[in-house]
């Protein structure tokens, strides 16, 4: 790359991380592996789904109407997943798990997925 050509940083968001209420079948929060990693690390479900894309350097967007719960999904920096915790929570990213797969991205260089 020349000393001349302009860079960009491209800052990514992840929306409806907690699989909303309508979008994904599948309620992460409930999911065995998922809560045997909260209860391991005295956090909540919400909070191991939540720390996932932030360990990732993802910008995390959840919504939440319940008070608890606003407070637990901003406390997510006192703790770290492992790399074997942070493969259990990739193994969520099939159709079950990932609300927009982008299919029709499939074949684009930077195709995250
Ligand atoms: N930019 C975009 O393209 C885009 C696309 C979609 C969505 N969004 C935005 O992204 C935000 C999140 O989307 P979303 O609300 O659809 O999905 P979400 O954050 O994945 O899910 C929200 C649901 O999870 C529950 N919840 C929240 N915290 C929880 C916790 N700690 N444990 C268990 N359940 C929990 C909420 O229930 P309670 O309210 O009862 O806690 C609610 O039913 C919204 O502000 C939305 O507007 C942006």
């Amino acid at each position: 790359m020349s000393p001349s050509t302009p860079t960009c940083t491209v800052a990514v968001a992840a929306s409806i991380v907690l699989g909303s209420r309508v979008f994904v079948p599948a309620r992460l929060y409930e999911q065995d592996k998922i809560v045997a990693i909260a209860e391991r690390l005295g956090k909540t479900p919400g909070q191991v789904i939540l720390r996932y894309p932030i360990q990732r350097g993802l910008i995390t967007i959840p919504k939440s109407t319940n008070a608890g719960r606003i407070a637990q999904n901003i406390d997510l920096f006192d703790f770290e997943l492992t790399d074997e915790d942070m493969a259990t929570l990739a193994s969520f990213e099939n159709a079950r798990g990932r609300a927009c797969a982008f299919s029709n991205m499939k074949d684009h260089p930077l195709y995250p997925f």
